[in-house]
């Protein structure tokens, strides 16, 4: 479900040569298919296309202004969880009315912020927050719109780091409490009840927690129509999952499967909150190899992307596949069980600092261009400065164009926000 093919045994994204960019742009550069982010998107309109459905690009999978506005010019909305991203979304052209905001720590300046905007709806995820929100909507003279953001105690079946919908997690309100709440509403006159949210984490495989959960809320939604509320949004959050080895990802329409028929004829909008399913795949990492170095009867083979600039392995034990751009004759595009292992590195001092371990990649010479896929997504949104390392450019390609979306970062970046060294 991507626009990455091999072609002459050399790494196409759509129609534009990957070796190539990485040898004009160097090393380590994400990049991004236009056409797979637009792909996916019409993968999940037409599976949810008997719903009234608003799809809410989720900002923190990938914030780069011109995926942003990608999205917003194919008719997204988008999911934010902070002020940084409410910025980022407007500026990447994103309509407020299609804005909705999760997160359970919204700050009062941010409260402010989102409102003044005219967000869709604040996903609320505390009593503390909604009394927060009731009263900066109170001062400013508006009504705020709000869904409840539940937790259905519902388990994924994900990494523990991105499952977020069971007791032990931080996020959500339980179901009876938001029941006390919502019998204290008159508390709450500033705000409008508009909708129900959950989010029951990320990379999910099964559509069956989705049918639990979704029972659960819509349960909750009969008794707040019956106490008189207008919830007219069904926000499932975000979480389908995508290809990290190949065959794990279900189809839009398996996951459509379950949702729809519960949510058919019940006078709701659905709301998705996709951030991995649209921009993970449509992304890769092109990396080159600095040093081959055999020891004690490894091969590391070490590159110059590091986990500063993709977490996922250090952080999760995120598998991502890794083929060279490029293979030597003869081609192969698939492992086999005489590829020999290698571990896969980067520069950054720290023996957590890897893309993979104990991997089959053929005999990759020193200067050669890897590719790590499905790096589209919590790759260049959660990279950092670690080890003083600028953060890589990203580039955008598009049917047989291409251009630099983010420049490299340069040294004097680095330093820029510190205050100067006087004396
Ligand atoms: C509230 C919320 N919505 C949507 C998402 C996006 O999830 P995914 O990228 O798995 O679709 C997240 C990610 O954690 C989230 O916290």
């Amino acid at each position: 479900m991507d626009y990455f093919n091999y072609r002459h045994g050399r790494l196409l994204a759509e129609e534009v040569d990957l070796v190539s960019v990485a040898r004009e742009v160097s090393t380590p550069v994400y990049v991004y298919s236009k056409g797979t982010i637009l792909l996916h998107l019409e993968r999940l309109r037409e599976a949810f296309t008997e719903l009234d459905c608003l799809i809410c690009y989720s900002v923190k999978a990938n914030a780069n202004l011109h995926v942003l506005r990608t999205c917003a010019e194919a008719g997204m909305g988008f999911d934010i969880v902070s002020g940084g991203e409410l910025y980022r979304a407007l500026k990447g052209g994103a309509d407020p009315a299609r804005i909705v905001y999760s997160g359970v720590g919204k700050s009062r300046d941010e409260i402010s912020a989102a409102l003044e905007s005219g967000i869709l709806m604040f996903n609320v995820e505390s009593e503390s927050e909604l009394a927060a929100i009731n009263d900066i909507a109170a001062r400013l003279g508006c009504t705020a719109p709000v869904a409840f953001r539940l937790n259905p105690d519902t388990d994924a079946h994900t990494h523990e780091y991105i499952t977020t919908a069971t007791r032990q997690n931080k996020f959500g309100i339980a179901i009876e409490e938001a029941e006390r709440m919502l019998a204290r509403w008159d508390e709450f006159a500033a705000c409008r009840l508009v909708g129900v949210d959950m989010h029951l984490g990320s990379q999910i495989t099964e559509t069956e927690p989705y049918a639990l959960a979704i029972d659960r809320l819509l349960l909750f939604v009969e008794k707040v129509r019956r106490a008189g509320h207008n919830v007219r949004y069904f926000d499932i959050g975000g979480g389908f999952g995508i290809f990290y080895r190949g065959s794990e990802a279900r189809d839009a329409s398996e996951f459509a499967g379950v949702i729809v028929p519960r949510l058919k004829d019940k006078g709701l909008t659905l709301i998705i909150e996709p951030g991995r399913f649209i921009i993970g795949n449509a992304g890769v990492l092109l990396t080159s190899v600095i040093y081959i170095k055999r020891q004690s009867g490894k091969r590391f083979v070490i590159c110059d992307a590091a986990m500063n600039d993709l977490l996922r392995p250090s952080m999760y034990g995120g598998y991502h596949r890794i083929w060279p751009a490029a293979t030597h004759l003869p081609f192969t595009q698939d492992e086999t069980d005489e590829t020999p292992l290698a571990d896969i590195v980067g520069p950054v001092c720290e023996s957590g600092d890897f893309m993979a371990k104990d991997r089959a990649l053929p005999n990759v010479a020193e200067g050669d261009v890897l590719a790590i896929y499905g790096a589209g997504a919590y790759g260049m949104s959660m990279a950092s400065n670690y080890n003083a390392r600028r953060r890589a450019p990203e580039v955008m390609v598009a049917g047989d164009s291409w251009r630099i979306v983010r420049r490299r970062e340069t040294y004097e970046d680095l330093i820029r926000p510190e205050v100067e060294i006087s004396g």
